[in-house]
């Protein structure tokens, strides 16, 4: 298949990740581990919601693409957060069930966690719902014109003063396509990082801090720009 082939981009990125699930895993711990060190900028930008949006008693956190659950949800379970993960692959969901387990059925005033397999496109809270959407490596599967409506429902879905906090690729593509990305067929699409700056300032974000970071990806040098955008407390006039 090549990408003018691609009718439906989400079922492909479906049956890709249900097909690679534990691939996957094991591809991306390879690459965000240096001797023997974690140092995947999710890290930085994890910290970053600790000290934003620190877990109380009833911190809601939304993650969109959590795939197995494991270590990045895992992680912000155990700071205490009560999480609702998103994947869209029930392979992946599936094994963050098995990964997860000792948090599913956990008292929800405490730490928690609520597994949802859905297309995160197809969502529908409430607004005011989370004080805090958290989203690596998945709004890049997205066709990037339904990106842009995401990011203004990651906005109403927001409490007022609630952090999104998020990567995404940096160049003007609307199609990247691999037939063959560790094992599976695989779709991604983006706009520049200006677009999308402009984009979140006018559904009414704040900018808290944003950078490009090159990452080295087996092999390839690979750039993301992530961000950490507010919602602010009062609305901006
Ligand atoms: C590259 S993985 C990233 C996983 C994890 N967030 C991480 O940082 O390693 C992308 C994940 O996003 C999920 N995903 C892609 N498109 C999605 C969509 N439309 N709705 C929900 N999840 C989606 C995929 O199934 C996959 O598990």
């Amino acid at each position: 298949m090549s990408e003018t082939d691609i009718v439906d981009p989400i079922a492909l990125v479906k049956e890709g990740y249900d097909k690679i699930a534990l691939d996957y895993l094991a591809w991306a711990e390879e690459s965000n581990t240096a001797d023997n060190t974690t140092n995947s900028p999710r890290l930085k930008y994890l910290e970053k919601l600790y000290e934003l949006a620190p877990a109380q008693n009833t911190t809601r956190l939304l993650e969109l693409g959590c795939a197995t659950g494991l270590p990045w949800t895992q992680k912000m379970l155990e700071k205490g957060y009560q999480i609702t993960a998103v994947d869209l692959s029930e392979r992946q969901i599936q094994l963050a069930r098995e990964n997860l387990k000792r948090w599913i059925s956990a008292n929800p005033a405490e730490n928690s966690v609520d597994l949802v397999s859905a297309d995160m496109m197809k969502l529908a809270y409430s607004n005011y719902t989370f004080d805090a959407v958290v989203a690596f490596f998945s709004i890049i599967h997205v066709p990037r014109d339904m990106q842009l409506v995401l990011l203004e429902n990651i906005y109403n879905w927001l409490k007022p003063g609630g952090y999104f906090i998020c990567n995404l690729a940096t160049m003007d593509v609307p199609v990247i396509y691999d037939p063959n990305w560790i094992g599976a067929p695989m779709y991604w699409s983006s706009w520049s990082c200006s677009k999308i700056r402009e984009h979140l300032s006018s559904v009414g974000f704040v900018f808290v801090d944003d950078e490009v970071i090159v990452e080295n990806e087996h092999g390839a040098e690979i750039e993301f720009w992530w961000f950490v955008v507010q919602k602010p407390i009062t609305k901006q006039e």
